[in-house]
């Protein structure tokens, strides 16, 4: 008798199911899983259903509407000061989650070896098994979460073939600042080995006057470089799932042997209303970072006074609150605790660890309207003391 064997045999339902589900269970505020509750601009609503009627519902171009690249890579120079070729660079994918997925599967072999930095969002890990290469892990700095560049340096072995890291950072809000990536570059000089797969799905959500600093800005790293970018979540448009990696000439090629096989074109319609929109408003993300940082500081001024210690956040739409004034429960049964008992879901953060490490923080999604965060605010507010 045949006896399957599984490739992810650690992998079971997400915290994100568990924590949704309880939620829902409960009837209680859901600030686990990272989407906004507010409506998407009606600007590209209207795109949408003009996309609907006019355009092409067939198969899009392997890389993506050559429109829509056109568009990212003249935006790109705006940004970032320096040209990108959006015939050999950029491949729209179905999400950042696809363009991380087939960005190592690119370029990893089994046996190979790759650094992931924990925290870190959660496909990482399968991606990596599924290439049959092993995940290395290293914790990032408890509370500031900022990289232990001496670490990296003393995980690297001759089968090390790539680093994942993501700025800004879910879950916990960090972002690499320009000095790091000046080590990041002189670690990519001595390693000429490695690759680096830089996550930036959070790019326009940055707080406080910071700067996004990209992976690509670095000569040192551009060329061996998979930069990551997310269309669901500048647009919030999270269920639209659509997304693009840019890489080298060299490295695209490879990526997009891989992208032609797990989806070979993302949504058609989804990808010209994205089009439609950024065009008739370009400057649509230079809004964004005052956008959430308004709902950043909102969610800490209504919790002001309480037990509950928030940790910095820089960036994205998640923000850490340390519990340990008000219980020394484990994260996991502290986080269910609250959804079952005050009403409120949150995300334990040692489950983004392969073995958890628990500092007794949950995460909270922010991207709420003024309103959600006020009744959560009140939730919070009655637990310690
Ligand atoms: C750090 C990070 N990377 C990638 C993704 C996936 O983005 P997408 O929804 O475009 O696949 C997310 C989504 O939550 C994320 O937080």
């Amino acid at each position: 008798m045949n006896t399957f064997v599984s490739k992810l045999p650690k992998v079971g339902e997400t915290i994100f199911t568990t924590m949704s589900a309880l939620a829902q269970k409960h009837s209680a505020m859901n600030l686990s899983q990272g989407f906004p509750d507010f409506s998407l601009d009606e600007l590209l609503l209207e795109c949408l259903k003009k996309a609907i009627i006019d355009s092409s519902h067939q198969y899009a171009p392997m890389a993506g509407l050559p429109i829509l690249r056109e568009f990212i890579a003249e935006q790109w120079f705006e940004k970032h000061q320096f040209s990108i070729d959006p015939v050999s660079q950029i491949t729209i994918t179905s999400g950042a989650t696809e363009a991380i997925f087939d960005a190592i599967q690119a370029i990893v072999h089994p046996g190979d070896e790759v650094i992931i930095l924990e925290p870190c969002y959660d496909s990482y890990i399968p991606a990596i098994l599924i290439a049959d290469a092993k995940p290395i892990t290293i914790p990032l700095e408890f509370p500031s979460y900022q990289i232990d560049f001496q670490k990296i340096y003393d995980a690297i072995t001759p089968k090390t073939k790539a680093i994942i890291i993501n700025t800004p950072n879910n879950p916990t809000g960090s972002i690499i600042t320009h000095e790091e990536f000046l080590q990041l570059e002189k670690l990519f000089e001595q390693f000429p080995q490695l690759y680096l797969i830089s996550d930036e799905v959070y790019e326009n959500i940055i707080f406080d006057g910071n700067k996004h600093h990209s992976a690509l800005d670095y000569k040192g790293l551009r060329n061996r470089t998979f930069a990551v970018y997310s269309f669901g979540k500048s647009l919030h448009v999270t269920g639209w799932k659509i997304g693009y990696c840019i890489a080298s000439p060299e490295l695209t090629l490879e990526f997009r042997k891989v992208h032609q096989y797990v989806t070979f074109s993302s949504a058609t319609p989804l990808q010209h209303a994205i089009y439609q929109y950024l065009k008739q408003n370009p400057n649509y993300y230079q809004e964004l970072p005052l956008f959430f940082e308004k709902k950043r500081n909102l969610f800490l001024e209504l919790i002001q006074g309480t037990q509950w210690k928030p940790l910095n956040c820089s960036g994205t739409y998640f923000i850490l609150l340390d519990y340990s004034d008000i219980s020394q429960e484990n994260d996991v049964t502290f986080a269910k605790k609250l959804t079952e008992q005050s009403g409120i879901a949150s995300i334990p953060i040692s489950v983004f660890y392969e073995n958890p490490v628990d500092n007794k923080v949950l995460r909270f999604c922010f991207g709420k309207k003024e309103e959600t965060l006020q009744m959560a605010a009140e939730k919070l507010k009655k637990i310690g003391f």
